[in-house]
């Protein structure tokens, strides 16, 4: 419960504020992703040949959902921010898989809470305001035995990082954030990865993802 004090007014927790930011993010343009997935995402899933249940936390607009539902995956899709869910929506029933993703505008640590587990859980760079561990911690509950989590998400090094401050506390190194898990329980890689994108006005861009793969023994 958050309790209205002199130091905070109107009484929204951390999570309405931040909330409130990306929904107005959102708002602010017709589009704010490439609506392309993740290739990260497809580097590490794109292998797997019996498809099950998958949760996309922090899952904006929803390529990556989109993508997961067409190779076959029962996806549910998580997203603070109500704007993004909407066009997440729009744009599973545009590729014809909208009855094989459940989106739901919630906050991550409630929707774990209250369903699950799923075969693959997937946070492709949801700058947790609680940081990479509490966000692995988390996900890590939400894994089915035999499972795999994919968390996502800018290096510290990473030059978009580096360019905006504010992103800066909500960057991690995979092997920091691996340090949650218990390794009898979980076979863990934890990497630094480079690779390149090009930018509408034909520069090469580079980007530094910190990549956790964590399998859940049976
Ligand atoms: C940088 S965007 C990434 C979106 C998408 N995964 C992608 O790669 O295109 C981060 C997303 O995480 C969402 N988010 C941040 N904290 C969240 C939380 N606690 N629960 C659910 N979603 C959250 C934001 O609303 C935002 O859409």
């Amino acid at each position: 419960m958050t309790t209205r004090t002199e130091d905070n007014p109107s009484g929204e927790s951390a999570r309405d504020v931040e909330r409130e930011a990306w929904d107005a993010r959102y708002r602010s343009r017709e589009r704010v992703w490439t609506g392309q997935p993740n290739a990260p995402l497809i580097d590490e899933v794109e292998h797997i040949v019996t498809p099950g249940t998958a949760l996309d936390v922090g899952c904006g607009e929803g390529a990556d959902a989109v993508w997961l539902a067409r190779q076959g995956w029962l996806v549910t899709a998580v997203d603070l921010s109500s704007t993004a869910i909407g066009r997440a929506r729009e744009h599973a029933a545009a590729a014809g898989v909208g009855q094989h993703v459940t989106f739901t505008d919630d906050d991550l640590e409630a929707l774990v809470a209250s369903q699950g587990p799923w075969n693959l859980v997937t946070s492709l760079y949801t700058h947790s305001v609680h940081g990479g561990r509490w966000l692995v911690e988390t996900l890590a509950g939400a894994v089915a035995p035999g499972g795999m989590l994919v968390v996502i998400g800018h290096h510290p090094t990473d030059p978009h990082a580096v360019e905006h401050p504010d992103l800066r506390d909500k960057t991690f190194a995979a092997d920091d954030v691996a340090v949650v898990l218990d390794r009898s329980l979980w076979e863990v890689s934890a990497t630094l990865r480079e690779r390149t994108t090009r930018e509408p006005d034909g520069r090469e861009r580079l980007w530094r993802d910190a990549v956790l793969v964590a399998r859940r023994h049976d």
